[in-house]
């Protein structure tokens, strides 16, 4: 029988009371401090563990099998209270099934927080995080990530694990796609930017999810590329290139931390002291927690870092890893390590005042089901969600070359040939991580072109890019082999005025444990690109990719070169409007592009080494014998379909330590077009007592300008620009003559100095 309504409100009206008085942290006007020390007055000591212990939901697995145990074990322990977080669960019918369960079985309620890798989108895709950070566009980043935050919270998830904010400099490495490239200033911006757009400006909005810094740290310098592999940086790198995007996260409010798989000079990640506890909980006042990375916790044995899961157990918690994602080991030996006076009951409190801290904050106390609406459900993949991402993609693309200005191509009354297996593909422009995408969901770049019409658009493949995967792995394997659509792709491409060809790695040959030791196009690729040229040099080509590629026959003989990465949902919308002008592309390389493999890690802020150029005619200088240093593409590089032009830098000659550095530049549109650039500027301190780079990007703005039209840019160095860490992690400012360059790119010529006193 159904309630009357009026029971209905009643019950709804008296029940948070009725909650407050027997159970006096859900009165929500107490400060949640107070709520979560009331909390944990009543919490056994095996309840306040489950709080720290997280399993893998029933459905998707990201991770090597789960070691969580049965589901039926995992049941139970969510029964017990022995649960305070699942990861993978999502649906709003899913997410309700198992909070209910913490909530209406357990002996306290306590909700769970459900996390979920929502890395650049939920179902409705942007472009990979790559992509995004060469928009260099910050709002539109912060939008980004607050559509995802919108997309998957209407689905029940209330945490994400992004953004990922490694730097890396080895495009050998499969997850500089989640990242925002090489350098840790534009890294800083970008990663404040995401965690703002995930939580918002109110993390108790049903649309706010908590966001996740990871991976904690320095995954991104795994030697040789190799995913998980060892990680050995000196402490210049550590505390000047590795930190300043955590810390920049922490400082835009991040209320979460992941740690990671990878050793770091010796000491695994998750194990790891230093970072978690002195530079993280210590010197930065970190008051949310850190969720160790899938199972690393277990891992820590096979590194040879513990004996056995309990003692990967003691010396995780003791290093500040607060939360265990799927290897048991708290839920099974925490206990009995407090008992055996191992470790130390206040390590436990500690952990579980930060997790039931960010609960609070999440608003899940007061309303377990916030983010289980199934009303707000329907609204994912939105006509709103979808021009966001297509806004985003547009914004991602990069013009790498466009000779004779083949680009944009005429709208009417053209030949158009569109060759390459991606240009139809509309799963892989998905790109890597899209657990809760539906596959064959993305616009083609074939999709995108036909809508303009004007021209005769003819599609061949030429030949197909992958075979199949193989049985063990799950690795794609790439076609080396059939050439029989060789024929009529050339066919097609002799008979036409411009060809396209869309070339490049498929979506999944990036992310997680996507490592390569080759960057240049995979299977007949770049076999095809030659033979095509051979009858039609026209060409103009779309790159799909996760990674920098190194193409130097490509960047040599192609006149037009679109850096179009994995795009997401929009993809054949966005590189269509670019190619055919409705878009004047705007973006800048995030990370440098070798000439080949043998360079990496390739990196613009270089130091100058004792012998940087060649003074004596003989071989004793730093330099490769049989290619140039420099890489092919810069970092920062990036054209338009109109020019731009700089003039006036004004730099304050004599600046006194503390007082802020005025620099100002006159950009001019010099080209028939509106367009955007990004102006950007680098500084490099010319002596220091730790050797500084030869240029560090300090700075840089947008900006939109009209055909003719002339903006005056100004740039303030202040102290927080102009320092750097020391090997001991202190923050020095020294006196001295510092240079200034600015431009379109790290290579921009444009140069003035001043002395710092
Ligand atoms: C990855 C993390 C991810 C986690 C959960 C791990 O394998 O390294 O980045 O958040 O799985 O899916």
């Amino acid at each position: 029988m159904k309630k009357p309504l009026a029971a209905v409100a009643l019950a709804t009206f008296l029940s948070p009371m009725m909650n407050a008085q027997t159970k006096p942290h859900l009165d929500p006007k107490k400060p949640i401090e107070e709520r979560i020390t009331l909390l944990m007055q009543q919490m056994t000591l095996e309840e306040k563990i489950g709080q720290m212990n997280q399993y893998n939901g029933f459905w998707d697995v990201t991770g090597p099998a789960p070691q969580g145990g049965s589901a039926e074990k995992k049941y139970e322990h969510l029964r017990k209270g022995w649960v305070g977080s699942m990861l993978n669960v999502r649906g709003v019918e899913n997410v309700r099934a198992v909070q209910k369960i913490a909530v209406e079985q357990t002996r306290l309620g306590i909700p769970l927080i459900i996390g979920f890798d929502v890395i650049h989108g939920y179902k409705t895709l942007s472009p990979i995080p790559l992509a995004e950070a060469a928009s260099w566009d910050l709002d539109a980043i912060r939008r980004s990530a607050s559509v995802a935050a919108d997309e998957a919270s209407a689905a029940g998830i209330d945490w994400t694990f992004g953004p990922m904010v490694d730097i890396s400099r080895d495009a050998r490495w499969g997850r500089v796609m989640e990242g925002a490239g090489e350098d840790p200033y534009l890294g800083s911006k970008v990663a404040a930017a995401r965690v703002k757009g995930f939580q918002g400006t109110d993390l108790t909005s049903p649309s706010s999810i908590a966001a996740c810094a990871k991976h904690f740290a320095a995954y991104g310098f795994a030697e040789g590329g190799r995913d998980y592999n060892t990680v050995d940086i000196g402490n210049a790198t550590l505390y000047n290139v590795v930190l300043p995007p955590f810390e920049a996260a922490r400082n835009a409010g991040v209320r979460t931390m992941m740690n990671a798989f990878n050793l770091l000079n010796g000491i695994p990640a998750t194990g790891n002291h230093l970072l978690q506890r002195d530079i993280l909980k210590g010197k930065w006042k970190f008051d949310g927690f850190v969720v160790s990375d899938w199972a690393s916790i277990g891992e820590m044995v096979t590194h040879g870092y513990a004996a056995n899961l309990a003692e990967a157990a003691e010396k995780a918690a003791e290093a500040g890893s607060d939360m265990d994602m799927e290897a048991s080991a708290y839920v099974t030996h925490l206990a009995q390590l407090v008992r055996e006076g191992k470790v130390q009951e206040s390590v436990i409190d500690d952990a579980v005042r930060r997790i039931l801290r960010v609960k609070f904050e999440l608003g899940l106390f007061d309303n377990p089901y916030r983010r289980c609406d199934e009303a707000r459900e329907k609204t994912i993949g939105s006509k709103a969600h979808h021009e966001a991402v297509l806004d985003m993609a547009r914004k991602s693309i990069v013009l790498l070359r466009n000779e004779g200005q083949l680009l944009p191509l005429p709208k009417q009354g053209k030949k158009i040939a569109l060759i390459g297996a991606l240009a139809a593909d509309d799963n892989s422009p998905l790109g890597s991580w899209r657990i809760a995408s539906d596959d064959h969901t993305a616009v083609s770049v074939l999709a995108g072109m036909k809508r303009y019409d004007g021209n005769k658009l003819v599609y061949e493949k030429g030949a197909d890019l992958v075979k199949g995967e193989t049985a063990f792995t799950k690795e794609l394997v790439f076609n080396t082999t059939d050439r029989s659509g060789f024929p009529s792709a050339l066919k097609a491409a002799k008979e036409a005025d411009v060809v396209v060809m869309v070339l490049g790695e498929h979506g999944f040959q990036s992310g997680e444990g996507r490592s390569r030791t080759e960057l240049g196009l995979p299977g007949l690729q770049q076999e095809l690109l030659e033979e095509v040229y051979k009858v039609n040099p026209n060409i103009v080509l779309v790159l799909n990719n996760g990674r920098p590629l190194a193409l130097p026959w490509a960047a040599e003989h192609i006149p037009a070169i679109v850096e179009a990465w994995h795009l997401g949902t929009e993809t054949g919308n966005a590189v269509a409007e670019v190619l055919y002008g409705d878009y004047n592309p705007g973006g800048k390389l995030p990370m440098s592009f070798p000439r080949n493999v043998g360079q990496v890690p390739m990196y613009y802020g270089q130091f100058n080494t004792g012998r940087p150029v060649n003074t004596d005619q003989n071989v004793f200088w730093s330099h490769y014998t049989d290619t140039e240093k420099t890489p092919l593409f810069v970092f920062g590089h990036g054209l338009s379909y109109t020019q731009f032009s700089y003039q006036k830098l004004e730099v304050g000659r004599q600046q006194k330590k503390g007082q802020p550095v005025n620099v100002s530049v006159t950009v001019t549109n010099t080209g028939k077009r509106a367009g955007r650039e990004v102006v950007q500027l680098y500084i490099r301190d010319v002596a220091a007592s730790l050797t500084r780079p030869v240029k560090e990007l300090k700075g840089f703005e947008l900006v939109d300008l009209q055909p003719g039209e002339s903006k005056t840019v100004r740039f303030v160095l202040t102290d927080k620009e102009l320092g750097f860490y020391d090997n001991n992690g202190n923050y020095l400012v020294e006196p001295g003559v510092f240079n200034v360059f600015v431009g379109g790119s790290s290579a921009t010529s444009l140069e003035s100095a001043f002395t710092l006193e």
